[in-house]
């Protein structure tokens, strides 16, 4: 589920129902802003690898075999599956290069060779959920000699990493463990890096139980991990790898869900002075309207700036005396510049 169906805090829900119109009128005016999701094999599919929302932004995504990683010929990274209706991208492997190690003596495994996907906004930035499947292990007697699967996602803005939360269900075959990638691994992917990063990844590991999850039907989420950024990127990486080689199997897939994008729309800043409505000290039930010292926005699709939907809790002026009362709004929040580029997706002339 996305972030963004924020819920209404107790005390607001209180007050809510008196303040039922004016409620109305905040939501009417943000009828232009949109709730987006996308199958990654979508964007993958589309022409020149570029993807248009019906509001107008874009996303482009790449395959990479990172560190002489390869996919599946049979069933490759990128596709959608079971068909073209599913939210499901597919990751595979199908060499030794796409192992990490498990880390069980000690060692921090290395997502140096891996299957990737970079996604790239064209000039905007967003917040977004995920959620990475069917992270499983071979089904073998003896959990050494198996495959035991990993994923991962990290992501940038404006050219700085940035770290998702990574969480797994209570009960789950899969936990978060850390990984180092290499700096020459993250230059494959264009995740330009110093120095090698450490970051988070879901790994399969159970050493007791070897279980190939049902694809679709892993109700209690044994072999999932949701992934969330709640602070806007422009550049999202998705990885897979094994963590440790089959005897007798050299391939395994797993998939990765739609991801969902958090609800806004184009803006701009509100013309005019803002003012905004406080309550008066000692005086319960009453407010006045005092110059606002932060800009407020709304949706306009002319507009300069990239905001996401949010819910606030602010004072609304409710008759004549200054009598006024809390009441739940939603709001539009910049959360980035929006300049996107028209020459994004298109192949450098030859
Ligand atoms: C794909 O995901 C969206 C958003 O989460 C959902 O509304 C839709 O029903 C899903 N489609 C399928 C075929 O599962
Ligand atoms: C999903 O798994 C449950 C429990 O293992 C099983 O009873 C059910 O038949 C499965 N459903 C599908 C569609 O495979």
């Amino acid at each position: 589920m996305a972030k963004t169906q924020t819920k209404t805090g107790g005390a607001a829900k209180a007050l809510l129902a008196t303040a039922v119109t004016l409620l109305a009128a905040a939501t009417a005016a943000d009828a232009r802003s949109a709730c987006e999701y996308v199958p990654i094999h979508r964007i993958l599919a589309s022409a020149g690898g570029v993807y248009k929302f019906a509001d107008g932004r874009q996303l482009k995504a790449r395959k990479v075999s990172v560190g002489g990683c390869s996919t599946m010929p049979a069933l490759p990274s990128g596709i959608a599956y079971p068909d073209t209706n599913s939210n499901y991208t597919v990751m595979s492997h199908e060499s030794d290069a796409c192992i990490t190690g498990t880390g069980r003596d000690g060692s921090t495994p290395t997502y140096a060779g891996f299957q990737a996907i970079v996604i790239e906004a064209n000039g905007f930035k967003f917040s977004a959920d995920l959620v990475l499947e069917d992270i499983d292990a071979q089904p073998v007697a003896d959990p050494t000699q198996g495959w035991r699967e990993t994923m991962s996602s990290l992501a940038m803005a404006d050219g700085a990493v940035v770290r998702p939360s990574m969480t797994t269900k209570p009960g789950s075959l899969v936990a978060v463990q850390p990984f180092r990638v290499p700096r020459a691994s993250l230059q494959e992917v264009g995740f330009p890096s110093s120095d090698d990063l450490l970051i988070s990844g879901a790994a399969y590991s159970s050493w007791t139980e070897t279980k190939n999850c049902p694809f679709m039907n892993d109700t209690m989420g044994q072999c999932k991990a949701f992934v969330s950024y709640p602070t806007p990127v422009d550049r999202l990486l998705i990885i897979y790898a094994i963590t440790q080689k089959s005897a007798n199997d050299p391939n395994a897939a797993a998939f990765f869900s739609e991801v969902t994008l958090a609800c806004g729309c184009q803006c701009a800043e509100k013309p005019g002075a803002s003012e905004m409505t406080v309550p008066v000290h000692g005086s319960a039930g009453t407010c006045k309207t005092v110059p606002s010292k932060s800009p407020a926005y709304r949706c306009d699709f002319m507009g300069n700036f990239w905001c996401e939907t949010a819910e606030k809790t602010r004072w609304e002026m409710t008759g004549r005396s200054g009598a006024c009362a809390l009441v739940s709004s939603t709001i539009q929040k910049p959360v980035s510049s929006y300049t996107p580029d028209s020459k994004f997706g298109k192949l450098p002339e030859p």
